[in-house]
């Protein structure tokens, strides 16, 4: 069974363009997982640009709620993170000068730093993620790092995919490193820029095992409400 994690931190880059309290983050947690989704991913920025620690550390308390969090390797989140304990980690890359998650982790230049903050997690028994390019050598560096979990980065795709691009060669190599993941014992994630074409597209690829959608379920959800927007998702991974 394929699983959909629903990111909610543009609600809380709406509730900040107000600087009051509403809408609030943690309502829209209980609210994603009513409406059908298995978990709600959340970003712990350096800048607390959207989700700040008192966001964090309540929808991370909530019973009966599973909660992604993603995270960089900074000394002082990762300790954060810690003590808050959620239920899953996706260690990502930041850049301070970025919109968005530009691309996946640079295992190469960080694989001792990883290593160690991985160990940390998983003697937590916090299930860890490690967000990457679709290469090879980066899911065989993720065998030796010991992650439970990858996320495969899926912005080229749906960049080619939205532009209307041919997008054949990136799907593939996305597809052969799901399937090597797999093999080596790896469960794969995918996430990035995923509206309902790309994530059907995806939804072949069967070694995906979990997609993490932000931007356009929220963005969507202005037009159609959350409940509709997540349960089209929902069957888009059902149905493949
Ligand atoms: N997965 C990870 C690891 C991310 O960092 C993000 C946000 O950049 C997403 C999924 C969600 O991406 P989007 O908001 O484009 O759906």
């Amino acid at each position: 069974m394929k699983r959909l994690g629903v990111n909610i931190d543009h609600i809380a880059t709406l509730r900040n363009a107000r600087g009051e309290i509403h809408p609030d983050p943690l309502y829209a947690a209980k609210k994603v997982i009513s409406y059908g989704a298995d978990s709600v991913t959340i970003h712990l920025r350096e800048d607390r640009r959207h989700i700040n620690d008192i966001d964090a550390k309540k929808i991370c308390g909530l019973k009966n709620v599973l909660v992604n969090l993603e995270i960089s390797t900074n000394k002082e989140i990762v300790n954060k993170a810690l003590k808050i304990k959620p239920t899953f980690i996706c260690l990502v890359p930041e850049n301070r000068k970025e919109v968005t998650t530009e691309g996946g982790l640079n295992l190469k230049r960080s694989e001792k730093k990883l290593s160690s903050i991985i160990k940390r997690f998983k003697q937590k028994n916090i299930r860890t993620s490690l967000f990457i390019d679709a290469n090879i050598s980066d899911i065989y560096l993720s065998k030796k790092l010991d992650v439970n979990c990858i996320e495969i980065h899926t912005g080229k795709l749906a960049n080619l995919v939205k532009a209307k691009k041919k997008y054949q060669k990136e799907f593939l190599r996305i597809k052969k490193c799901a399937r090597l993941a797999e093999k080596l014992g790896i469960e794969v994630h995918a996430g990035h820029g995923l509206d309902y074409k790309v994530t059907n597209l995806l939804c072949k690829i069967k070694e995906i095992r979990e997609f993490n959608i932000g931007h356009f379920i929220i963005g969507e959800s202005v037009f159609d409400g959350l409940p509709k927007v997540i349960k089209k998702f929902k069957k888009i991974i059902k149905n493949n």
